[in-house]
């Protein structure tokens, strides 16, 4: 017969994002509600090697689902990366008697719970990522809290855009991924939306349909900018220089990765938490919890990281049909 789990481990690694408090409420209900014990590893994995270990009880997830941000802090560990901070890693869960380890982050994240899979420890990885750029999931945890966010503030800008006629770019976050653009720049009828994976550098283009707009009419124009793409400030200023019309440049930034998260982000999350410990309850590791094809599913972790993740057609259409005109 399987060896019964007793004690389980939670942490949030790498960027925040709304909705991991609601994910970690989900894991530690539903461990607790199937009479496992739950520790909480705070500050990632910087945390588990310094063993900032709590213990969790259903109370300790008491008012969070709710809240924007993490209440196990998260963190950056470059000792981690190392087989070194591995080993260490794994032997910290051995003493503090973690036989299986939810992880709540993105894709560097699920490359570190892989290395202690291997070491012998039962990890499970929960998407959890405001770029939306992890392929083997339609959905991470947080990205539509935070495209809510940032269509609410492009929209804002847009006001001030259209009074003073300008020219608005509005730089969105994503790291190396379009997806945070490409939604804000649909969501928010921008004219034009450039993202790491389709823009050309071709300013000059920019620049003509500028002009070509404000002949036909145009009283502002709106250009969503992702963070992959960036150099939104000098772009600005050579927009300027080229058209003659004031230019202005926004760079979101982190207002992006915070706020309450949306009713979408809670439920996901709190699904996603409650399936990893199922995951664990049977004896699974290497696994990430996904939502693909409208249903939550697992893959092995070392497939799911080798997987690529393409813009969809639809979006790329309807960003080409409906905005540039
Ligand atoms: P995200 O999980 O959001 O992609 P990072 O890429 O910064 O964020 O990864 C978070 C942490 O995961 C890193 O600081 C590091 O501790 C760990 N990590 C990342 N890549 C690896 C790797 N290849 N091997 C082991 N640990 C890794
Ligand atoms: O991965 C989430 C994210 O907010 C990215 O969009 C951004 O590139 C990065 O994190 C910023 O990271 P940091 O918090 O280290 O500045």
């Amino acid at each position: 017969m399987e060896h019964q789990i007793k004690t389980i481990g939670v942490l949030t690694s790498g960027g925040d994002a709304p909705g991991m408090n609601a994910a970690i409420r989900g894991v530690v209900r539903a461990a607790t509600a199937a009479g496992l014990k739950v520790k909480g590893i705070r500050r990632g994995y910087a945390g588990l090697l310094d063993e900032e270990i709590i213990d969790m009880d259903s109370r300790s997830v008491a008012e969070i689902i709710n809240r924007g941000g993490t209440i196990l802090y998260t963190a950056r560990c470059m000792e981690f990366m190392t087989e070194a901070g591995q080993k260490k890693g794994a032997e910290m869960c051995r003493k503090h008697g973690i036989e299986g380890l939810v992880v709540i982050g993105g894709d560097g994240s699920f490359r570190g719970a892989g290395k202690l899979a291997e070491l012998g420890v039962n990890t499970i990885g929960i998407p959890g990522t405001i770029d939306l750029d992890i392929a083997c999931t339609d959905y991470t945890i947080g990205f539509d809290t935070a495209i809510n966010t940032a269509m609410e503030a492009i929209d804002k800008i847009r006001d001030t855009s259209t009074s003073h006629e300008r020219v608005s770019i509005i730089e969105v976050m994503g790291r190396h991924a379009g997806y945070i653009a490409l939604w804000c720049g649909i969501a928010n009828g921008a004219e034009d939306i450039l993202i790491p994976e389709t823009y050309d550098y071709d300013e000059q283009r920019l620049v003509d349909q500028i002009i070509n707009q404000r002949k036909n009419g145009k009283r502002h124009h709106i250009i969503v900018n992702a963070e992959g793409v960036g150099h939104s400030v000098g772009m600005a200023a050579r927009i300027e220089a080229a058209t003659g019309l004031e230019t202005r440049a926004t760079i979101l930034g982190y207002m992006q990765r915070g706020g309450t998260p949306t009713c979408k982000d809670r439920v996901y999350a709190s699904i996603m938490g409650a399936k990893a410990v199922h995951l664990l309850l049977e004896g699974k590791t290497m696994r990430i919890v996904a939502y693909k094809g409208g249903e939550f599913v697992d893959y092995d972790i070392a497939e799911a990281l080798a997987m690529k993740k393409e813009i969809q057609p639809d979006f790329m259409t309807v960003s080409h049909e409906l905005i540039r005109v």
